[in-house]
């Protein structure tokens, strides 16, 4: 099969906010405890955080990450993480029905982003709690000193304020299972009393509202027409969610769901700009994709025996397959990138996530992690537009659906163009030729990263960690402000010219 791509440097979507390769950490399963923080394994420093999943993050060039949850953030009395560890309550963590230990909190969290060299996206409770909680933790967290809430901070330890930038008003607050879910009138007038009165603790913050915890929420779209109704001249993003699975074995469906993905964020930033309109604003919503990632064991768990202190939850075994649909959804986001300025794969460490440990023992990496990490780093600089073309095919779900799925960054300042491409067809090889002749005849490749697999359902395990890997050697040639390339039957690519 053919595939074509034309860009022109001189048309450009957006640059890329850095922040679209966010992730995101929460107190549930063992992500904190047993994942970054586990005192007496082998690697882990005087505070306790284990040394290879720094490693393993630091590669990842991860630049925000969202803590501490999530449904846990909805029942989180952030004073109970704070002081001396002695002193921490051990209590009933009721969104994922385990005991709750406090022994890592805000401190332990912004002192491991440092190690991490990520900042923090912080979420406030507006499940059981409100503004008092909100304004006071924000005083603890950024307020230089000379205040209760800012001098309690600095006899903890914490001298200089954490100065945390971007903050969410709570998490998935239309879905029912959450600790004190709401309405979305409840919801859009309490995001706006809090967003006001953070803002006057801290005038630099910027504020994320709730969207729908999902597309198929029956509230979806009313909920965020509503919220923003009610909250848009206090915040600055709304934030999606979006999961999917390959549960029905279908997997040619499963990967044309980034189609699903993108129409998500076409229809929220639709309804953002129509509460724009209506309130003839000036100021344009931007998107938080702030959960996005392939979950498979979606619904299947709260731990099977309740109040355990950080049981396996939701540890999902990603195959190629599901490295081929983060993929796409990485390119999707990259598309839209004049809109989602920010976007966190949920998560980034044994739960759900594309890095894994034994607690006691070693991590290994599963195979959504490499379409991450090359799109992290390498995905820097300006989304050109580009004009693609390829055969298409019908699935369950969708129709018209491009076996090529690709996007183009430019960076200007080291001159290196990046063309990011997933080959959908499941069984048959494709050739792509990418016209870019407006950067001359100079283009050459650096290398053309690959990711494929005999088997789209093979995966990393502990036993066997290397079983997908990506490789460099890929087929392209340059000629003549010409890139041909050819991208093997499901595979995913990198294309790295300059
Ligand atoms: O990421 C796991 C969970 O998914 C989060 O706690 C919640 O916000 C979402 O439903």
């Amino acid at each position: 099969i053919r595939s074509s791509m034309l860009i022109d440097k001189n048309f450009t979507v957006a640059a890329v906010d850095p922040r679209v390769y966010g992730s995101f950490i929460e107190h549930l399963g063992r992500a904190v405890y047993g994942g970054i923080y586990e005192p007496g394994h082998p690697t882990a420093d005087a505070n306790g955080f284990r040394q290879d999943a720094l490693e393993a993050i630091r590669a990842l060039n991860v630049p925000i990450i969202r803590y501490p949850g999530g449904n846990f953030v909805s029942g989180y009395n952030w004073e109970d993480g704070v002081g001396p560890k002695s002193e921490r309550k051990r209590l009933l963590e009721l969104a994922w029905w385990t005991t709750e230990t406090n022994e890592v909190g805000t401190n332990e969290f912004a002192d491991w982003a440092k190690l991490a060299g990520t900042e923090v996206m912080m979420a406030v409770n507006l499940g059981t709690r409100g503004i008092d909680a909100a304004r006071n933790l924000i005083e603890y967290c950024n307020h230089p000193s000379g205040t209760y809430w800012s001098d309690l901070r600095v006899s903890h330890g914490y001298r200089d304020p954490h100065n945390f930038k971007t903050w969410c008003l709570g998490n998935e607050m239309d879905g029912p299972w959450q600790i004190g879910a709401k309405t979305a009138y409840e919801y859009g007038r309490l995001a706006n009393e809090t967003a006001k009165v953070m803002r006057w603790v801290d005038p630099s913050i910027e504020l994320v509202a709730c969207g729908s915890s999902s597309r198929s929420m029956s509230t979806f779209a009313e909920w965020e027409a509503t919220v923003l109704d009610l909250c848009y001249e206090q915040v600055d993003f709304l934030s999606l969610h979006a999961y999917y699975n390959n549960n029905n074995n279908n997997t040619a469906n499963f990967l044309a769901s980034s189609l699903d993905l993108d129409a998500f964020i076409s229809s929220v930033a639709s309804i953002a700009d129509y509460i724009q309109a209506k309130k003839r604003s000036k100021k344009k919503i931007m998107l938080s994709l702030d959960e996005w990632n392939v979950w498979n064991s979606i619904g299947s768990s709260r731990a099977d025996e309740r109040w355990q202190i950080a049981p396996p939850e939701f540890e999902d075994v990603y195959t190629h397959a599901d490295a081929l649909a983060v993929g796409c959804y990485i390119i999707t986001i990259l598309k839209n990138a004049d809109r989602v300025k920010m976007a966190c794969l949920a998560q980034l460490i044994n739960t759900i996530a594309p890095i894994m440990t034994d607690t006691g023992g070693d991590l290994w990496i599963q195979t959504t992690y490499y379409p991450f990490m090359h799109a992290s780093n390498f995905g820097r600089g300006t989304v050109l537009l580009s004009n693609d073309q390829s055969d298409k095919y019908d699935s369950k779900d969708f129709t018209d659906v491009p076996y090529l799925e690709s996007v183009s960054v430019y960076d200007e300042e080291s001159g290196q163009l990046t063309i990011f491409a997933v080959n959908r067809h499941l069984e048959e090889s494709m050739e792509l030729n990418v016209d870019v002749r407006s950067f001359g005849n100079e283009l050459r490749l650096i290398e053309h990263i690959v990711m494929e697999s005999d088997d789209l359902m093979a995966a990393n395990t502990k036993a066997d960690p290397n079983r997908v890997l990506p490789r460099t050697g890929g087929q392209t040639t340059t000629d003549q402000g010409k890139v041909s390339a050819v991208l093997g039957r499901a595979s995913w690519n990198v294309i790295r010219l300059q």
